[in-house]
């Protein structure tokens, strides 16, 4: 049986050392719950899942390193692995890089700092996985799934994304979207989920209309403030009739069984 904690015991807290014994206060890790800088077991079971990816694939892509930690736990696993770490903070992530590359002479560690998507726009040649591990809001990682996508030279694709209940809307759209081949969703503290999807152009069209309707529900109906919508839904409602605007609703509800649409009905029905 694996014994993950012993395996990396040394490396995590030379990592520490290594950031001047400081961390992000409230950034999380595979490692760290961003309370206090303390090995969490809690998270064993997406950290396992990374380690056994880490030993199937040899060019790795990760969007979001902060500390190193799952680097560390990709690097325990094949020492040899080519990984590409993308992070936009310039704190922790050069620091940890510098060290693990020392640890791991065999490995072939890069660290591009700045932007996710604008970074992931400029690569030439793709990745046998991509681990998705930055800013958690969906509408940034549609954009990261979506660049990955574009690099991506094979019909099949295969992503790790952590913190997968932060991203309930775009696991739905992806699930709609492609044909999942295998995924997994391992019991753990902020689980991750790992799939391998197979592109075919009317996937990628389908994923990338169902987030444009995504995108339009969320700038309507939670951004915009709440007398523009009343008088968006009250236009709406004028132009189309009631029937039809509920209709108009229930559609785009289905396409996307968001719950804000169904808010956005009952307000219609208020109206
Ligand atoms: C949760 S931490 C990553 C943890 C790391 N994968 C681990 O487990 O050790 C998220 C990281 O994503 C980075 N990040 C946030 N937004 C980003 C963006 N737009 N582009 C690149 N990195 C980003 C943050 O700076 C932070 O270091």
């Amino acid at each position: 049986m694996l014994n993950l904690e012993k395996k990396i015991k040394k490396n995590f807290q030379g990592i520490y050392k290594a950031c001047g014994n400081k961390f992000w206060f409230t950034c999380g890790s595979y490692l760290i719950d961003g309370q206090k800088y303390k090995y969490d077991k809690r998270m064993l079971g997406k950290q396992i899942l990374l380690y056994n990816l880490a030993k199937e694939n040899s060019r790795i892509l990760e969007v979001g390193v902060y500390m190193g930690h799952s680097m560390l736990i990709m690097l325990a696993s094949n020492p040899k692995l080519k990984i590409t770490g993308l992070d936009i903070d310039k704190r922790f992530a050069p620091k940890a890089v510098n060290y693990l590359k020392k640890k791991f002479t065999n490995s072939k560690i890069e660290l591009v700092l700045g932007d996710s998507i604008e970074n992931l726009k400029k690569f030439k040649s793709d990745f046998d996985l991509y681990h998705i591990d930055g800013d958690h809001r969906p509408i940034k990682i549609y954009k990261e799934i979506y660049a990955c996508i574009k690099l991506h030279k094979k019909k099949k694709i295969k992503i790790l994304f952590d913190d997968v209940d932060m991203m309930a809307s775009v696991e739905k759209i992806l699930f709609t979207s492609f044909k999942i081949q295998k995924f997994n969703k391992p019991k753990s503290r902020h689980r991750n989920l790992y799939v391998e999807m197979i592109l075919t152009k009317k996937s990628i069209k389908k994923f990338k209309n169902s987030f444009l309707l995504f995108s339009l529900n969320y700038f309507l109906f939670a951004l915009v403030p709440f007398y523009i919508k009343r008088l968006i839904l009250l236009t709406l409602k004028v132009i189309l009739g009631k029937k039809n605007c509920n209709r108009l609703i229930d559609f785009l509800q289905s396409k996307l069984k968001s719950k804000i649409y169904f808010f956005s009905r009952k307000k219609l029905k208020n109206i």
